[in-house]
């Protein structure tokens, strides 16, 4: 049975998403739900980051999950890990805290642990190492605990970094060279990721555009990194060579997309198309879009290479300029085929998990991709 589509219950999500495996718990004395997407095992347990976030309904919660497991596994898949795509999101009434924001993740690292390892977890929107840190009392399968507490602590930085790798890809594909002096990048959202992107992108000589919802927050980024705020409702038509969506996905629509005034957009959001027929009208706007869960995979490369692959901080440094790489091979392939960046890079995420898939129970099949 066919759901119609503007049907916006669970069965119809379900019912046109391609993943594995949904997990989902209702919690009446927490007024939360719990929503696991488990999208793909191909190249390893399905791994993304636990997010806690109010919703206009729970389906919004359950969308989200689904969407966000489907962009991980291509992240995992372009990135090299050995590991699939998922991601958790808690979706509560408000943002809990104290007791109540313990009772909501000690429950949830049971799930987890019922799970054994079939999915495995790390940060995300608002959440933090050091709710990591708790979680992991009772899961072994989390990402990023806090370096007190063996763990490889905040992405921020190096998620930033990665941002920056893909900007420096994308300016040399536009202007034939990566050099930031003299660019305009506007950065919205200035949050771990979105700040230090800032003060990256202003050391090496950008000229900073700030966006935040938070004046407060903006200010403090204007002052560290000598950067021009705008207000939050100007972000989509102002004037700037790069737009680096850093804030919650959904930025690039059918009503926004023909009002940029950008050549590039390359930022850290999860999910910043809202359909993927955006990738397309990005590309007959002349604008170059730097696929989402490549730039910003510096997180997953942070914490699955310094906890799983034991990589030095050289590895991790040299995994992260290689992010330039990945998208000069999208952009490509993007001119080969004459299709969008997005069409491209799942193109060539498609044939890794393919090439998985193709040797089923091999267990060099894996490293092979990686
Ligand atoms: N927030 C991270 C991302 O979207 C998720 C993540 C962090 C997953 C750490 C695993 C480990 O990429």
């Amino acid at each position: 049975m066919s759901a119609a589509p503007d049907d916006r219950s669970f069965e119809s999500l379900l019912s046109a998403w391609d993943g594995e495996q949904a997990v989902v718990r209702f919690l009446p004395q927490l007024d939360a739900w719990m929503f696991v997407g488990m999208h793909s095992s191909a190249l390893g347990p399905a791994t993304g980051g636990t997010r806690i976030n109010v919703y206009n309904s729970p389906a919004d919660g359950l969308r989200d999950a689904l969407q966000l497991s489907e962009a991980m596994t291509l992240k995992m898949a372009i990135a090299g890990m050995p590991c699939g795509g998922g991601k958790a999101v808690l979706a509560v009434a408000t943002l809990p805290r104290g007791n109540a924001r313990t009772k909501l993740l000690e429950t949830y690292a049971a799930v987890i642990a019922s799970l054994g390892g079939s999915f495995q977890t790390g940060p995300d929107l608002n959440t933090s190492p050091l709710d990591m840190d708790l979680l992991a009392q009772r899961s072994r399968y989390v990402f990023c605990r806090s370096e007190a507490n063996g763990g490889s602590g905040d992405s921020g930085v190096h998620t930033a970094e990665g941002v920056l790798h893909a900007i420096k890809a994308s300016l040399t594909r536009v202007f034939g060279s990566p050099t930031l002096a003299g660019r305009s990048i506007l950065v919205q959202g200035l949050g771990s990721v979105g700040g230090n992107l800032a003060a990256l992108a202003a050391e090496g000589g950008a000229e900073v555009l700030l966006c935040d919802i938070d004046s407060k927050r903006a200010r403090a980024v204007a002052e560290s990194s000598s950067g021009r705020i705008i207000g939050p409702a100007e972000a989509i038509g102002t004037v700037c060579d790069v737009y680096a969506p850093c804030a919650l996905g959904g930025t690039l629509t059918f009503e926004t997309i023909p009002r940029l005034r950008c050549d590039i957009v390359a930022g850290a959001a999860n999910n910043q198309l809202e359909t993927r027929d955006d990738a397309e009208r990005l590309r007959r706007a002349g604008i170059l879009y730097a696929p989402d869960y490549v730039s910003n995979a510096g997180g997953v490369l942070h914490a699955i290479g310094t906890e799983l692959l034991a990589w030095s901080p050289r590895m991790t440094a040299a995994a992260l300029a290689g992010i330039e790489d990945k998208l000069a091979a999208i952009f490509d392939r993007a001119d080969r085929d004459q299709t969008s960046t997005d069409q491209a890079a799942r193109a060539i995420a498609g044939e890794r998990l393919n090439s998985v898939r193709a040797t089923p129970g091999d267990p060099s099949a894996i490293s092979r991709v990686c």
